[in-house]
C-alpha cells in the first residue's frame, strides 16, 4: 500500500487474519486501549457523578488542543437489560431498574487528553463532561413539524433522546446524533404508570396526529457548550436515522446526506433554505431548522437483487437517479408516507435500497452508501454504492437534474488467498482517512455468525476494513482490527492528526441471554471481553461495551519493506 498524501500511524500496516477469538485484535505494531465502557464513572466541574452509557456506537472528536486533548461526542444507542439487571421480560422491570435502562441511552459528552505517555484517558472533573440520556434534559423541537397543530403529537419539547445510533458533525462545531430504531422501545416498558416519563414512542407505519412522536429525529448538540439545549429537528424527517453526512460550499445551501436503515429503506438529502456561512455560527445554528427533504429515485432500480441467497447478481450495477422532494406531510413518517404516496410497487422498484447504513462524502463530493444487506433482495453481504451529483453541484434536485451511480464495493467472499484479504461483509459504518482511503466496519448479526450454515464462516467476528482508493491494491479490503465474540466495530474515528483511531465495542456477547445464558453467572456468557476472554477462559466476567483507542507502538517499524504489508 502506497502511502500517497498526507502523513498517517495507519495507512501501512500488515492486514490481520480473521478471527474467533473473544479479543479486541490489532496488526503488530498497534495497541488498542479501553478509555471508558459501560458504568464507568466521571464527573463535572460539580461533582455531580456521571455514568457511561450502554452500547456505545457514533462518535466524534472535537479538539480543545488539536490532537492532543479534545471532546468525544458519543451515542449509546441502546440498553440491554440482560447484562444492567437481569430482567428481560418488561412487564416484570421495576421502576428502578427502566430508570437504570433509560439513563443508559443517549449521549455521553467526554473531556479526553493524551498523556505524556501517549495513553488517552478521560479528564474528570471537567466542565464539559455531560450525559444525555433518555429521560433527559428537555430537547426543543425546530423546524415545520415543531408545534404545528397539524401534528400534535410532537410539540414543542421532548425528553432526552434515545436510539441514537451513528451520526456526523457540522463545521460549525457541532455533532448531530441520529434517532434511528425508536419503534424498538414499545416492549421496553417504559411506560409512564411506571417510570412518569409517557411511553413517547410510537411505532413504524403510526400515525404522528394522533399518537406522539417524540423520537426518530436528527437532534443536534454543542460539545463545547453544556447549557446547550439539545435541538430536534423536523425538517430533515422523521424515519429510522441512522447517520449524516454533510457537503458544505460557502455561501450555499448547506447539505446533509441520510440512510433510513431499515430493509428496503431510501436515501435522503436535506437542503437547506438558509447560506453556510463559514465562521458565522449564530447564522449557521439556524441552518438545519428550515429546507427541503429529498428522496433519491434510483434508476434502472434501486435494489441490489440477486437470484438466490450468494447466488448470482440479476440487477444493474449503475445507473442514474434524481432526487424527488419529501412533502411536509410526509416528513412525520417518512418511509411509510412516500411508500404510500408513490404507490408500493414504484417505491420498492425506484427507491427502496438494500438498508442503507453510513453515508460519507468524499472530498471531491462524491457520495458513499453503504447497503449492509438485505434478505428480500437475496443480498447476503452488501455493498458500498457511490453517487455523483449532476455537475457535481450537491443542491441538483428535481427529474432534470440527474444524478449517476454505481456499486463500487461489494460484500462478499473476495477470492482472495491472503491473510486478512478474503473480503468484508455488511458494511456499516465508513470513513475516510487524509490519504483518501476507505475505511469500512462489519455489521454481520451475531445471529447470522453463529449459525453453523453461516455463510459469513469465511469472515468471522466483525471487523474493521481499509480499502485503498488508488494504486494496484484499489478496491482491496484490507483487515485491520477484529472484535471480540458477537461485537460490532462503531463509530471509527481519527483524530486530526491521524495519530488515533478511535473505535466503539458494542454489544460484545449480545447473544448469552439467548444461548442459556445466566445472570450474574459470567461463566456462562458468551464474551468476557474486555476484562477477560471466553477464548482463554481467562476471567469470566460480564462483556461490557466500551471505547478503545488504537495508537501506533513508537519502537516498532511494522513495515520495512515499504510495501504495507500487502
Ligand atoms: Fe444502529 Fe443502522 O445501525
Ligand atoms: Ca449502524
Ligand atoms: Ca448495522
Ligand atoms: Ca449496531
Amino acid at each position: 500500500l502506497a502511502n500517497t498524501a498526507e502523513p498517517s500511524d495507519f495507512s501501512a500496516f500488515r492486514a490481520i487474519a480473521a478471527s474467533s477469538a473473544d479479543a479486541f485484535e490489532v496488526p503488530e505494531g498497534y495497541a488498542a486501549k479501553v478509555i471508558i465502557g459501560y458504568g464507568d464513572q466521571f464527573a463535572n466541574e460539580d461533582g455531580t457523578v456521571l455514568t457511561y452509557g450502554f452500547n456505545n456506537d457514533f462518535l466524534a472528536y472535537f479538539p480543545l488542543n488539536g490532537s492532543d486533548e479534545g471532546l468525544l461526542f458519543i451515542n449509546h444507542e441502546y440498553p440491554a437489560p440482560f447484562f444492567q439487571h437481569g430482567v428481560t421480560a418488561a412487564a416484570s422491570k421495576t421502576a428502578a431498574q427502566v430508570a437504570l435502562e433509560q439513563e443508559s441511552v443517549g449521549n455521553s459528552i467526554l473531556h479526553v487528553k493524551r498523556g505524556a505517555d501517549g495513553a488517552w484517558a478521560v479528564v474528570s472533573p471537567s466542565r464539559y463532561n455531560r450525559r444525555i440520556t433518555g429521560a433527559g434534559p428537555v430537547h426543543r423541537f425546530t423546524g415545520p413539524l415543531a408545534d404545528n397543530p397539524a401534528y400534535p403529537g410532537i410539540g414543542e419539547t421532548a425528553a432526552g433522546s434515545l436510539a441514537n445510533c451513528s451520526g456526523g458533525i457540522t463545521p460549525w462545531g457541532t455533532a448531530l446524533s441520529c434517532e434511528e430504531n425508536y419503534q424498538d422501545y414499545i416492549g421496553y416498558g417504559w411506560t409512564a404508570a411506571r417510570t412518569g416519563t409517557p411511553d413517547y414512542i410510537n411505532g413504524n407505519g403510526s400515525d404522528a396526529t394522533t399518537q406522539p412522536a417524540k423520537y426518530g429525529w436528527v437532534v443536534e448538540h454543542d460539545p463545547y457548550d453544556p447549557s446547550f439545549v439539545g435541538r430536534k429537528h423536523t425538517a430533515p424527517g422523521r424515519f429510522r436515522h441512522e447517520n449524516t453526512a454533510f457537503r458544505a460550499l460557502a455561501n450555499k445551501p448547506f447539505v446533509l446526506y441520510m440512510g433510513d436503515d431499515i430493509a428496503n429503506g431510501g436515501v435522503y438529502k436535506f437542503v437547506s433554505e438558509l447560506p453556510y456561512r463559514p465562521g458565522r455560527r449564530e447564522e449557521n445554528l439556524r441552518i438545519l431548522s428550515s429546507g427541503k427533504l429529498y428522496i433519491a429515485h434510483w434508476d434502472p432500480q434501486s435494489r441490489r437483487t440477486f437470484d438466490a441467497p450468494g447466488g448470482t447478481l440479476t440487477s444493474p450495477t449503475s445507473g442514474t437517479g434524481y432526487w424527488r422532494e419529501v412533502a411536509e406531510s410526509e416528513l412525520v413518517d417518512t418511509n411509510a408516507r412516500i411508500a404510500a404516496n408513490v404507490g408500493a410497487a414504484e417505491f420498492q422498484l425506484h427507491y427502496a435500497t438494500n438498508r442503507p447504513e453510513d453515508v460519507e462524502v468524499d472530498e471531491d463530493g462524491t457520495v458513499y452508501v453503504a447497503l449492509t444487506n438485505n434478505s428480500t433482495a437475496n443480498d447476503t453481504h452488501g455493498s458500498i454504492r457511490r453517487l455523483r451529483e449532476a455537475a457535481n453541484d450537491p443542491t441538483s434536485v428535481g427529474q432534470s437534474a440527474q444524478f449517476t451511480w454505481e456499486d463500487y464495493a461489494p460484500g462478499g467472499p473476495s477470492g482472495r488467498a491472503d491473510e486478512g484479504e478474503q473480503g468484508f461483509s455488511s458494511p456499516d459504518n465508513l470513513v475516510f482517512d487524509k490519504a483518501g482511503n476507505l475505511w469500512v466496519v462489519t455489521d454481520i448479526s451475531s445471529s447470522v455468525l453463529n449459525n453453523p450454515a453461516n455463510p459469513n464462516a469465511y469472515h468471522r467476528n466483525n471487523a474493521v476494513f481499509m480499502l485503498p482508493r488508488s494504486g494496484p491494491n484499489a478496491g482491496v479490503a484490507f483487515r485491520f482490527a477484529n472484535m471480540p465474540v458477537e461485537a460490532e466495530a462503531t463509530g471509527p474515528y481519527f483524530t486530526p492528526d491521524e495519530q488515533t483511531l478511535f473505535i466503539n465495542v458494542q454489544h460484545p456477547g449480545e447473544e448469552t441471554p439467548n444461548k442459556g445464558g445466566v445472570y450474574g453467572n459470567p461463566q456462562t456468557y458468551t464474551s468476557y471481553w474486555p476484562k477477560g476472554s471466553k477464548t482463554t477462559g481467562q476471567n469470566p466476567s460480564a462483556p461490557i461495551p466500551s471505547l478503545v483507542a488504537i495508537t501506533k507502538l513508537p519502537d516498532v517499524e511494522p513495515d520495512p519493506d515499504g510495501d504495507g504489508g500487502t
